[in-house]
C-alpha cells in the first residue's frame, strides 16, 4: 500500500523558469526545466499531500491530483505565492526566479536599427526571503543552484532567508542540475549541519526533501 504519510497535509511547490518581458515577443528566461519541482510535486500527492503547484513557462504536464496555477514572470509567481502561504503547511521553493527584470517592457516590438543597445534591468522581489519574514509555522525548503562556494553561499541562503531547509546542488557537475533527470544535491541546515547525497533520480531526491519537510513539521508542533 502506498505510504499517505502527508495526508493532512498542505504542500506549495514552486518549479521552472520565469519568464520577464521585453518586448511583445521577447523575454529574459533561464536554463531550469522545472523537472525537480515537479517530481517534488508528483512525489508529495502520491504520499497523500494537497499539493498547490505554482510553477513558472516549462515543457512538463502537470501531474494529476495536483491544483496547477501556471505563471511567467517573477511578480506573477509572488503574488500567487504570497496569497496561498497563510493556508500551507510546507513549502518547497525549486523555482528558478529571475533575480532582474527590465525596467520597462517596450509595447511595440524593438527593431534593430542601432548597433548596439542595452536593455536596464531592476530587482525582482526576492519571494523566499518574504515568506522567511512572514513564516508562522510553515516549513520553509528553499533551493540553490551554483557554480561556486556553493557551502557557503548556502551557509548563507539559509540563515539570511530563514529557512528551515536548503537543498543546494552544484549545477557544473555532471549529472547536477538543470534540465537532467538526476541530481547531487546538498542539504543545509540553520545550526549549519550539512549532509551530502548521492547522485539520485529527482524522484527519489523529491521524497528524501518530503521526509526531512515532514520531520521538520513534527518537530514544530
Ligand atoms: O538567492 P538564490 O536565488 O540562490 O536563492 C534560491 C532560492 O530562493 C530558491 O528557492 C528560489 O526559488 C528562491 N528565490 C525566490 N525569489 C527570488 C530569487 C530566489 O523565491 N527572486
Amino acid at each position: 500500500a502506498p505510504n499517505r504519510d502527508l495526508k493532512g497535509l498542505t504542500v506549495m511547490v514552486t518549479a521552472g523558469p520565469t519568464a520577464e518581458p521585453i518586448d511583445p515577443v521577447r523575454y529574459l528566461t533561464n536554463r531550469s526545466s522545472g523537472k525537480m519541482g515537479f517530481a517534488v510535486a508528483e512525489a508529495a500527492v502520491r504520499r497523500g499531500a494537497k499539493v498547490i503547484l505554482i510553477s513558472g513557462p516549462t515543457a512538463l504536464k502537470p501531474p494529476a491530483g495536483v491544483e496547477f496555477t501556471g505563471v511567467e514572470t517573477a511578480a506573477e509567481m509572488c503574488e500567487a505565492v504570497l496569497e496561498r502561504f497563510p493556508a500551507v503547511d510546507v513549502v518547497i521553493k525549486s523555482a528558478a526566479v529571475a533575480d532582474y527584470r527590465p525596467a520597462r517592457a517596450a509595447a511595440q516590438k524593438i527593431k534593430k536599427n542601432t548597433d548596439s543597445m542595452s536593455i536596464e534591468l531592476v530587482k525582482n522581489p526576492d519571494i523566499l526571503a518574504e515568506l522567511g519574514r512572514r513564516k508562522e509555522g510553515q516549513v520553509l525548503v528553499g533551493f540553490a543552484a551554483e557554480t561556486s562556494n556553493l557551502e557557503k553561499n548556502a551557509l548563507q541562503k539559509v540563515a539570511g532567508k530563514n529557512l528551515d531547509l536548503l537543498v543546494a546542488n552544484d549545477v557544473t557537475q555532471p549529472g547536477a542540475g538543470f534540465g537532467t533527470d538526476t541530481n547531487i544535491a546538498k542539504l543545509v541546515y540553520p545550526d549549519g549541519s550539512i549532509v551530502p547525497l548521492p547522485l539520485m533520480d529527482k524522484l527519489a531526491l523529491a521524497h528524501r526533501i518530503l521526509d526531512e519537510a515532514l520531520a521538520l513539521r513534527e518537530g514544530k508542533k
